[in-house]
């Protein structure tokens, strides 16, 4: 019997909430597999039953997801994020600390092997020296194995290049290896925690003054991103601030947080009151929150308690397109720093730099208008051509990834996230981008001529021959301006000749 892939494959993402990537889980995949065969199951099912009984089956998940998930990271990744938290975050949680009150709380969730949590002590220790314990920092992982090592706080030499001058002090750099002080290592908690699955721990105050929630829910699917941050909204203090990574939108959640702009990064910010005509806010804690009490695992010191990630309050689980709607009455009244508004002026500056050839002036302000917006698609799709343009695939692919959950009726955008995906070799992941774009824009010759010859290097004739077809059909009898749209500004004539070539080497 051979093992099947795909169920473990559900599972996992079950389980962790992360899609993993076509590509990824193609060459993750076999190794998997090969466990689970090394193991003497015969059947995927069978090896699955196994995985959720007893301390074994945990023990086994737990390597899985080692091999599963993603856990790239730095110290001080993205510097620009721990400026903002130093600068203009922190100070105030240190100066309007009531007397006797507990250290302000941070949570660093999703935080792999520490470099995250370590970056935020350290800038907490520089603002407060005297204080053995500024802040109460919590990081979490849902990968045992990653908080092991953090905890350890020993990494490779060349970190030190990773963290500003004025912070290396506190790095111990000796034979090929890097420690971080005990002084930082003590000042951070890790516990292991799924931000699926799990309930959220809460600090002793009652709610979080800032959570870092970085480079986590990037892979989960757009419905699990509401949940978790729901969740996180759930926990956060009125006011407190909450940082994801620059690719993580709000998913139209952004009438219950203000966006803040830092220089070169941005934040959130929990509103303290919500805004007056939109949908009614759900009450403050949703259905489904348990505490402390009820439950027995994961539960951190200093008398944390837990919420879970419960059901979406009726205004967060509104689409996009209902969001717009809801939204389009208010007028923003709020300090001049939080611009709710879509940013045309900036996307029509970013037009106007590209053509002038200045690409660098043209990406810094698509990345505010980026930052400004997270959720509107255009500046995101001009950013992904440019770096696309550029060769610079990753980046491209990142903004283009995002693109297409915010905008999935966007035909074009599946097509450039298509030509990425190819770039990359992913030719898979790239087929279903060109098949998405020609479901929702079935005269898109250029898509069709795309599948086309991924369906020649695939050996798959009769599918190649079809679309070459498709291509010809698509372009006959078209208005000269509208065929140039339909095959990304190639001359359509010369397509179709090409084409009727292939079609021809083809056997017909
Ligand atoms: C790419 S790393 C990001 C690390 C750090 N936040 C940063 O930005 O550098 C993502 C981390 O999220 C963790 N993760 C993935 N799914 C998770 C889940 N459901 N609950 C908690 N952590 C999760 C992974 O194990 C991984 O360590």
């Amino acid at each position: 019997m051979t093992l099947e892939s795909q169920p473990l494959r559900d599972h996992l993402e079950h389980v962790t909430g992360f899609s993993v990537p076509e590509d990824r889980w193609r060459s993750i995949a076999p190794r998997l597999l090969q466990r689970i065969a090394r193991r003497g199951f015969a059947d995927t099912h069978a090896y699955l039953k196994h995985l959720g009984e007893g301390p074994f089956g945990r023990h086994e998940l737990e390597e899985l997801l080692e091999v599963f998930t993603i856990r790239k990271t730095s110290f001080f990744r993205n510097p620009a994020t721990f400026d903002a938290l130093a600068r203009e975050v922190l100070p105030p949680l240190f100066t309007n600390r009531a007397r006797g009150a507990p250290p302000p709380s941070i949570w660093s969730a999703g935080c792999s092997t520490g470099e995250e949590p370590y970056s935020i002590a350290m800038v907490a220790r520089a603002l407060a020296p005297s204080d053995p314990r500024p802040c109460y920092i919590l990081a979490t992982d849902i990968v045992e194995a990653a908080l092991t090592r953090a905890r350890r706080g020993v990494y490779t030499q060349d970190v030190g290049t990773e963290i500003p001058e004025r912070f290396r002090h506190l790095l111990d750099v000796g034979d090929g290896r890097a420690e971080v002080a005990e002084a930082v290592r003590s000042a951070v908690e890790f516990y292991a925690h799924n931000l699926v699955r799990d309930a959220y721990p809460r600090p002793a105050s009652g709610s979080w003054d800032v959570i870092f929630c970085r480079n986590v829910i990037i892979y989960f699917s757009s419905e699990t991103c509401r949940r978790v941050i729901a969740t996180l909204w759930n926990v956060l203090a009125p006011g407190g601030a909450l940082f994801l990574g620059h690719s993580e939108v709000l998913w139209g959640l952004e009438d219950r947080f203000d966006v803040v702009f830092a220089d070169e990064t941005f934040y959130y910010r929990k509103r303290r009151t919500p805004r007056p005509h939109l949908p009614r806010v759900a009450p403050t804690e949703p259905a489904g929150t348990v505490r402390a009490s009820a439950l027995p695992a994961v539960t951190p010191a200093n008398g944390t308690s837990l919420d879970t990630p419960g059901p979406l309050p009726r205004s967060m689980s509104q689409t996009s397109s209902e969001s717009a709607r809801a939204a389009k009455p208010f007028v923003d009244k709020t300090p001049s720093r939080v611009m709710p508004a879509l940013p045309f002026d900036l996307l029509t500056r970013a037009e106007t730099s590209l053509a002038s050839g200045d690409q660098e002036g043209a990406a810094r302000t698509l990345r505010l208008a980026i930052a400004r917006a997270p959720s509107w698609a255009p500046p995101r799709l001009l950013l992904g051509r440019l770096y696309a343009d550029r060769g610079e695939n990753e980046k491209a692919n990142e903004e283009l990834e995002v693109a297409v959950k915010v905008t999935p009726l966007d035909a074009r955008a599946h097509m450039l996230l298509g030509m990425v995906r190819e770039r990359k070799g992913e030719r898979e992941a790239a087929e279903d981008a060109y098949r998405h774009a020609v479901y929702l824009e079935p005269d898109l010759a250029s898509a069709r001529y795309a599948l086309a010859q991924i369906y020649r290097a695939t050996n798959r004739p009769d599918r190649a021959k079809r679309e070459l077809r498709n291509v010809i059909r698509a372009l006959s009898g078209k208005e000269a301006q509208a065929a140039v749209k339909l095959t990304d500004g190639v001359s359509p004539t010369a397509l179709v000749e090409l084409c009727e070539r292939e079609l021809l080497e083809l056997g017909e």
